[in-house]
């Protein structure tokens, strides 16, 4: 694994590897690698000859001080990871510092993801989050123009508005989602889970236990044939938080893939694709997790989980 700090060298070595005919993937990553990152590694491997991954924890993307402070960053734990992936290990590390990635401090120009997209979900409690994270993933892009690039499903509206963006600013990179990878307990697996302790650790689970209700509701609707109950559907997302104040619900959404807003139709097929989401806060960390009703490859990874 060749390790690269500059845009000139990446570009050097890319371009070489370009020469030789390869196809090259991205995973782009902020450090402090997990399991989840490691899967998507995996899958970059499986669909392009060369595997660049960055790492980069961006400024941009964080609205609070503390909380980018606070982000975990191991990079000899990462260089060790990657390096343990045998015949996964990527070909490419870039690890940009801040100077490289914006030479001239806070940017002027940054990507602006606006319909909607943006200010639902965690865009309405993190503002100005997706577009620092839409402007260093177009500066990514631009720096490795890759032919593809690899995200995780558990940032569910990440993925939506990097596709978008790619869609709209006419990218020519595929993006590629990958499934949530979880903990035995269900609990998603995420850079900031190692801030929780024991206790806070087993209070997190309600959020996968709160999807695999929906889920639940979800399957008896195509098992009797009927509508999609979306009351329903909420009332059972809610109904484990009430059992566990500690936990403090940030949001619990059901919302259309493509828009990421609620449905708007009043009666749904009972195998309408939807995303139910939550964010919740468990002692200091704030996590995510979601769900996509009618892809059952994704309903049925989560109950495996939670069961
Ligand atoms: O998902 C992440 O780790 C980050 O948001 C990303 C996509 C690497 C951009 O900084």
């Amino acid at each position: 694994m060749q390790e690269v700090t500059t845009i000139t060298r990446l570009r050097a070595a890319v371009d070489e590897y370009r020469r030789t005919g390869a196809t090259v993937g991205l995973v782009p990553t902020m450090g402090a690698l997990h399991e989840g990152h490691l899967e998507l590694v995996r899958r970059c491997a499986t669909e392009s000859d060369v595997t660049v991954v960055s790492i980069f924890v961006n400024p941009t993307q964080f609205d609070r001080a503390d909380d980018l402070a606070a982000y975990p960053r191991d990079l000899d734990g990462d260089r060790a990871a990657l390096r343990g992936m045998d015949d996964t290990t990527p070909d490419l590390l870039y690890v940009p510092s801040t100077e490289q990635m914006y030479p001239s401090g806070d940017p002027v120009v940054r990507v602006s993801v606006g319909g909607g997209l943006t200010d639902r979900l965690c865009g309405r409690s993190r503002p100005g989050h997706f577009d620092g994270v839409a402007t260093v993933v177009t500066k990514l892009l631009n720096q490795v123009a890759p032919d593809l690039a690899v995200f995780g499903r558990k940032d569910r509206q990440q993925l939506q508005i990097i596709r978008r963006l790619v869609t709209d600013l006419d990218l020519a990179v595929r993006v590629v989602g990958v499934p949530t990878v979880r903990e035995t307990d269900a609990l998603a697996i995420s850079s900031r889970n190692r801030r929780l302790s024991p206790t806070e650790r087993e209070q997190a689970t309600v959020l996968a236990r709160a999807l695999a209700s929906a889920v639940a509701v979800a399957r008896q609707a195509r098992r009797t044939g009927g509508v999609l109950p979306l009351e329903a559907l909420h009332r059972a997302l809610a109904a484990p938080f009430d059992e566990m104040p500690e936990v403090r619900v940030d949001y619990l959404e059901v919302v259309a893939p493509d828009t990421m807003a609620p449905p708007d139709a009043a009666e749904l097929a009972p195998d309408t694709r939807l995303i139910v989401a939550v964010a919740a806060e468990v002692g200091p960390v704030r996590l995510i997790d979601n769900v996509e009703l009618g892809d059952l490859d994704d309903e049925d990874r989560l109950l495996e989980a939670v069961r």
